[in-house]
């Protein structure tokens, strides 16, 4: 018989042993934009998650507080960014003053509006696919129409409430 050890959990209804615990989780960062009435719009997210290879799906997760995805749902083309290591100061710019998000950036656009950020690992344009609403965010699904991707640029990564870097294995 294999032997055991009891381990005492924290309840789930502790909101900051449940956030640490997400936290813990390593994730990279996207840029949610596009470009709706000439102007840019957006936010970040580190909710970024693949999810279909065929249909091509992504989701992310978005509080049902956000000011910005309520503009994003309805526009033909949402653009997604991975951001680049050395992107983690435009992250939390994308993060901040809804007003400011776009200051010192001269984002790349495509058909529909999709609205990249330079420089980014990975850009994604995407429709909305489905929304579902899980608890205190909207499940989203996005459909993958086109896309353009450099495995060379170091993704960012956040993770303990901290920006991060790779490093690679031997
Ligand atoms: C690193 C990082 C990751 C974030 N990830 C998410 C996310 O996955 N989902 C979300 O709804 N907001 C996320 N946010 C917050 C949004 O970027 C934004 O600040 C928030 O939606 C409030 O702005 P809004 O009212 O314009 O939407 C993140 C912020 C940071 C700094």
């Amino acid at each position: 018989m294999s032997t055991t050890e009891h381990v005492d959990l924290a309840p789930a209804t502790d909101g900051g042993a449940l956030r640490t615990a997400y936290s813990c989780f390593p994730s990279g960062v996207v840029a949610v934009c596009s470009q709706i009435d000439f102007a840019p719009v957006g936010m970040a997210a580190s909710s970024f998650a693949t999810v279909s290879l065929d249909p091509p799906l992504v989701s992310l997760c978005v509080q049902h507080t956000s000011r910005t995805w309520p503009k994003l749902r309805n526009a033909p083309r949402i653009g997604l960014s991975v951001f680049a290591a050395s992107q983690d100061l435009l992250c939390r710019q994308l993060a901040g003053p809804a007003a400011h998000r776009f200051d010192g950036i001269t984002p790349q656009v495509s058909d529909n509006g999709a609205l990249f950020i330079p420089g980014s690992a990975a850009i994604l344009s995407c429709s909305l696919y489905d929304e579902v609403s899980a608890g205190d965010h909207d499940l989203v699904l996005l459909a993958i129409e086109a896309l353009s991707a450099d495995p060379g640029i170091e993704p960012l990564v956040f993770h303990a409430s901290t920006f991060r870097a790779l490093e690679a294995r031997a």
